[in-house]
């Protein structure tokens, strides 16, 4: 019966790797699609999150890793895709095309620094990936701004936000409700828009991740079956022993 109980072994291992990531998911208050290992991107919501981006962040976050004709990942037409660049202003006046990177609002990083008293809003396209918890953190930050405890002394151009290491963050609270209005008729509350954004930020850092998942999904199905081959063939070539 060794066959039976490798196989009961290899189907809890695969129901444990599952349920960790069940696991994970009740502690946020927050479920994004794209977490766990079976998780997909939510098209909708990285739409609605783009929207948030382009409406409310880019007039003070660079995403160079992205370009515009990325956005048709995102379920966007072509068409769409086009009439968003063409309604973007590039440093020289042009309009931008598909094939640019989003517009750095700031390319020259001293006219940042000089209108927010020395910091820089950094570069989004990546955040996700070099923070952990990045898209956690990123819904946190946009939600966690809040009236400071009196004994705290908010230095000048800063804002007590609780999310942020030190809690005080030169960038004011870029979200309120009805930022933006959702075409698909989400109500855009100051949570929604930080989920939605968060979600396309995280799409931004990771926009290949539901191809490696599929690939790692059919990696773990083809080691299954390897083993149930390897398992069938041993009882094969010894079972005239003993
Ligand atoms: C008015 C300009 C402005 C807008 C609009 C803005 N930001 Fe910022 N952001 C900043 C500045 C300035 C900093 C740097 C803060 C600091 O160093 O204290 C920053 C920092 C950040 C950080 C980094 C926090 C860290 O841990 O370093 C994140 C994440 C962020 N912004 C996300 C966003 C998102 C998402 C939006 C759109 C919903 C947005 N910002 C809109 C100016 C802005």
């Amino acid at each position: 019966m060794k066959f039976g109980i490798s196989a009961a072994a290899l189907l809890a291992a695969s129901l444990a790797f599952s349920n960790a990531a069940k696991a994970e998911d009740t502690l946020s208050p927050l479920h994004w699609q794209s977490q766990g290992n079976f998780g997909s991107y939510d098209k909708a919501a990285l739409q609605r999150g783009f929207l948030v981006y382009q409406t409310v962040c880019a007039s003070c976050h660079s995403a160079n890793a992205l370009h515009y004709r990325d956005l048709t990942a995102l379920g966007f037409s072509p068409d769409q895709v086009a009439a968003i660049a063409s309604n973007v202003k590039l440093a020289d006046g042009s309009q931008a095309s598909m094939d640019d990177n989003f517009k750095n609002p700031f390319p020259d990083s001293q006219v940042a620094a000089k209108a927010f008293g020395g910091a820089i809003p950094p570069d989004l396209s990546t955040l996700v990936a070099a923070h952990p918890r990045g898209t956690q953190y990123i819904y946190s930050l946009l939600t966690g701004y809040q009236a400071a405890p009196s004994d705290v002394n908010v230095m000048a151009n800063h804002y007590y936000n609780v999310a942020y290491p030190g809690n005080q963050i030169a960038m004011p609270a870029p979200l309120k409700d009805d930022m933006v209005t959702y075409a698909d008729g989400t109500k855009a509350t100051t949570a929604q828009e930080a989920s939605d954004v968060a979600a396309f930020l995280t799409w931004a850092s990771h926009p290949n991740l539901d191809a490696r998942k599929q690939i790692g999904l059919r990696a773990v199905i083809f080691l299954i079956f390897l083993s149930v081959l390897a398992i069938a063939n041993k009882r094969k070539i010894w079972s005239g022993v003993v």
